[in-house]
């Protein structure tokens, strides 16, 4: 699994005791990944990539099955509630290419639109964060 997917041992570990993979053990106690894993692990790989955070992959995984090789419908399952997040994610992405010229409402005062956006921080009195762009996912 490691040497296939260029991920090291300890973080195919990591992934599995999140329960994003799963493995079965051989009577010397060795871990051995059934090949189904490959795709969780490479879908893995692309989220971090990305910067989709392991828990929000966690639930996307969530309704996929571990202990067979997940059929066409269950992926399709899977796709259709992370694909709620994907879009969250692209319109920050967008707000944020948007505003990079612009206030942002971060506090800083530094653009001439800060004047008339976010005067003295006026945004800072409600909440921490870039106040103009929304909810960001973590
Ligand atoms: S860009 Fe920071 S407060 Fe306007």
């Amino acid at each position: 699994m490691s040497r296939r997917t260029g991920v090291a041992a300890s973080a195919l570990r990591f992934y599995e005791e999140m329960g994003l993979i799963a493995s079965v053990r051989t009577s010397g106690n060795q871990r051995r990944y059934p090949r189904h894993m490959l795709r969780r692990v490479s879908l893995v790989i692309v989220a971090k990539r990305v910067g989709i955070p392991l828990a929000d992959v966690q639930e996307a995984f969530a309704s996929v099955p571990l202990d067979t090789t997940p059929t066409h419908e269950d992926w399709q399952r899977a796709s259709r509630q992370w694909k709620k997040e994907l879009e969250a994610r692209r319109q920050a992405i967008e707000r944020l290419e948007h505003e990079l010229v612009g206030c942002i409402g971060c506090g800083c005062l530094s653009m001439k639109a800060c004047r008339l956006l976010n005067p003295d921080d006026a945004l800072g009195q409600e909440g921490a964060g870039p106040r103009r762009l929304g909810p960001l996912a973590d």
